[in-house]
C-alpha cells in the first residue's frame, strides 16, 4: 500500500472506531509491536481498537477492501511471535471488547467479550461458586479470546483439559467481514462442523474471536498443595500416577530442575524452601493431606491455605519472568510422551552445551501432560541454530514441537517435521477457504 492509501484507510478506521482508538503514534504503538519476552518484533501503521463485534466486523471489511492484512492481539502474553505485526500488519487489538455476562449458574456457563482477561472470568466464575476450568501464569494479562486463538492450556490440563474443552461457542468475524457464532447455553449441538472448535487453536489465521462462553467447573472444596525434592521426572510422574490410581483428585502436576530453582530463588531474592535435588514436584489435590501417604514422596512441604499455596506456587510460576529477567530467551514448548521425559532432559544437556556453549538452559513444565518448557539464554534472539537442534531432538523422540503454546511466527519452520504433507495441505485448503487473501495474522502458521 502506498502512502495515501494507508491514510485512507486510517481514515476510514477512525469513522468506525473513533479516532482515539486508531494509535499511530510511534509511542503508543510500541507495547503492540513488541512480544512479552522481546524477542519478536515488528513495525505496524496502526493499532486499532474495535469495542463491538460490529466494530470489528467494520474494521475487517475496510482492510480488506484496501488490502491491508491484520494481525491480531490480544493480552499479547503469547510466546510464539504471532499477535506482533512482523510484516507490516496492521494490530487489531481486542482489549477493549472486555465485557463480562452475567453467569448461568444452572448451566454452569458464562460469556465474555474476546478482551477480557482470564483472570476477570475467573472472578466472575468464583462470584457465583463456581471456576474456569484453565488457569495460568499470565492470567491477569491473557485475554480469553487469546486463549482461545492458542487454544490454551496450563496448569489444570490433567484435570479440566484445554481451552477447546471450555468452549461452548463463540462469537467471531470471518475474513469477509460476516459475523458467524453462537452464544446461547445449547450444552449440545452437533449440526456438522464444530467450527468453534475449528477457530480453537487457529491462532488468528481463520477468523476474529470476538466473544466466547465458557462451560464452567466446580471448584475444590479442600485444595492442598505440596512441594518436593524428587530425584528425576520419572518418580514426579509415578508420584502423580500413585495419586490418581488412589483415587484422589489430581488438579495440577508441575515439575522443575534444579536450575530453575536457584534461578528463581536468585530472581525473588529467597531462600530455598527445601535442600537441592536434581528436580522438584508440585503438586495440587482436592482432598486431605493422607493422600501423599499414597506416593513416595519424601520430605514435602505442605500447604492448605491460600497465602501459603501461593507461596510454594510462585517457585514454580516465577520461572517464567526469571528466565526473562536473565536475557531473552529461546523458548520451546515441547511434549514427549511422560515416560520419555528423563531422557529428553538427559539428550537436552549435551545438545546445548554443544550447540551453544556457555547458554543457560532452564526446563520446567507441566510434567503430568509430558510437557516441558525448555528455555535457552544467551544466543542471539535471531540466531535459531538452538531452536533447530531441540526441535529436532523432539521430533526424532516422536515429540511435538508445541504442547501447548502455539506456532506463531516463531515456530513455522519447523511445522513439517510433526505434520505430514497431507495435513499441511488440508490445513491450507481451510486457510484458503476462509481467507482467500490472507488477510489474517499473515505471518502465522504457515
Ligand atoms: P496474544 O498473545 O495477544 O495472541 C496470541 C495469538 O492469538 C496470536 O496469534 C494472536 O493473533 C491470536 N489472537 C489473540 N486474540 C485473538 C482473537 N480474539 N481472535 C483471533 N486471534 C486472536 N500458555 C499456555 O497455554 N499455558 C500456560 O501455562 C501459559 N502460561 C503462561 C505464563 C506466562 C507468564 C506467560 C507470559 C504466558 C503464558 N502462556 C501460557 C502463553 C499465553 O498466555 C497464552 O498463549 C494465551 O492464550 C495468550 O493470550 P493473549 O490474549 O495474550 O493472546
Ligand atoms: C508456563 O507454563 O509457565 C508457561 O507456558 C510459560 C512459559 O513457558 O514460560
Ligand atoms: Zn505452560
Amino acid at each position: 500500500m502506498n502512502d495515501g492509501s494507508v491514510e485512507r484507510l486510517l481514515d476510514q478506521l477512525r469513522e468506525i472506531v473513533g479516532a482515539a482508538h486508531v494509535l499511530t503514534d510511534a509511542d503508543a504503538r510500541a507495547g503492540y509491536e513488541v512480544d512479552w519476552t522481546g524477542r519478536f518484533r515488528g513495525v505496524s501503521p496502526a493499532v486499532v481498537r474495535p469495542g463491538s463485534t460490529a466494530e470489528v466486523a467494520a474494521v475487517v471489511r475496510a482492510c480488506g477492501v484496501a488490502g491491508a492484512s491484520v494481525v491480531t492481539q490480544g493480552g499479547n502474553t503469547g510466546l510464539v511471535g504471532g499477535a506482533v505485526p512482523a510484516g507490516g500488519e496492521l494490530v487489531v487489538s481486542t482489549r477493549r471488547l472486555d465485557w463480562i455476562g452475567p453467569v448461568d449458574a444452572i448451566g454452569a456457563q458464562v460469556s465474555a467479550g474476546a478482551g477480557a482477561t482470564l483472570a476477570a472470568a475467573q472472578a466472575q466464575a468464583a462470584a457465583a461458586g463456581l471456576a474456569v476450568g484453565i488457569d495460568l501464569g499470565a492470567r491477569d494479562s491473557a485475554t480469553v479470546g487469546g486463549m482461545v486463538a492458542t487454544n490454551a492450556a496450563g496448569l489444570n490440563y490433567l484435570r479440566h483439559g484445554g481451552m477447546r474443552r471450555q468452549l461452548v461457542g463463540l462469537q467471531a468475524v470471518l475474513a469477509n467481514g460476516e459475523v458467524i457464532g453462537r452464544l446461547d447455553a445449547l450444552a449440545k449441538d452437533n449440526t456438522g462442523y464444530d467450527l468453534a472448535g475449528l477457530l480453537c487453536g487457529s491462532e488468528g489465521t481463520l477468523a476474529i474471536v470476538t466473544a466466547v462462553r465458557l462451560q464452567l467447573v466446580a471448584p475444590p472444596r479442600h485444595l492442598r498443595t505440596a512441594l518436593a525434592g524428587v530425584p528425576d521426572l520419572r518418580t514426579a510422574v509415578l508420584a502423580v500416577a500413585s495419586l490418581r490410581d488412589a483415587g484422589v483428585v489430581v488438579e495440577a502436576a508441575e515439575a522443575f530442575l534444579d536450575e530453575g530453582m536457584a534461578l528463581v530463588c536468585r530472581h525473588l531474592a529467597v531462600e530455598r524452601p527445601l535442600p537441592p535435588s536434581p528436580a522438584y514436584l508440585l503438586v495440587d489435590w482436592d482432598g486431605d493431606v493422607e493422600a501423599l501417604a499414597t506416593t513416595a514422596l519424601g520430605d514435602a512441604l505442605v500447604a492448605d491455605d491460600p497465602s501459603r499455596r501461593a507461596a510454594l506456587w510462585r517457585f514454580r510460576e516465577a520461572h517464567t519472568e526469571a528466565v526473562n529477567r536473565a536475557g531473552v530467551p529461546h523458548k520451546l514448548d515441547v511434549s514427549v510422551a511422560p515416560a520419555d521425559l528423563d531422557a529428553l532432559v538427559a539428550a537436552l544437556r549435551p545438545l546445548v552445551a554443544a550447540t551453544a556453549p556457555g547458554a543457560l538452559l532452564v526446563v520446567f513444565g507441566h510434567v503430568a501432560d509430558g510437557n516441558l518448557h525448555v528455555n535457552v539464554v544467551g544466543p542471539p534472539p535471531d540466531d535459531d541454530t538452538i531452536d533447530d537442534a531441540i526441535l529436532r531432538l523432539v521430533a526424532e523422540m516422536g515429540g511435538s514441537i508445541s504442547a501447548e503454546h502455539g506456532i506463531g511466527t516463531a515456530k513455522r519452520r519447523w511445522l513439517s517435521l510433526v505434520r505430514p504433507p497431507a495435513e499441511l495441505a488440508a490445513m491450507r485448503a481451510v486457510k484458503q477457504a476462509l481467507d482467500p487473501g490472507g488477510l489474517l495474522n499473515p505471518s502465522v502458521l504457515f
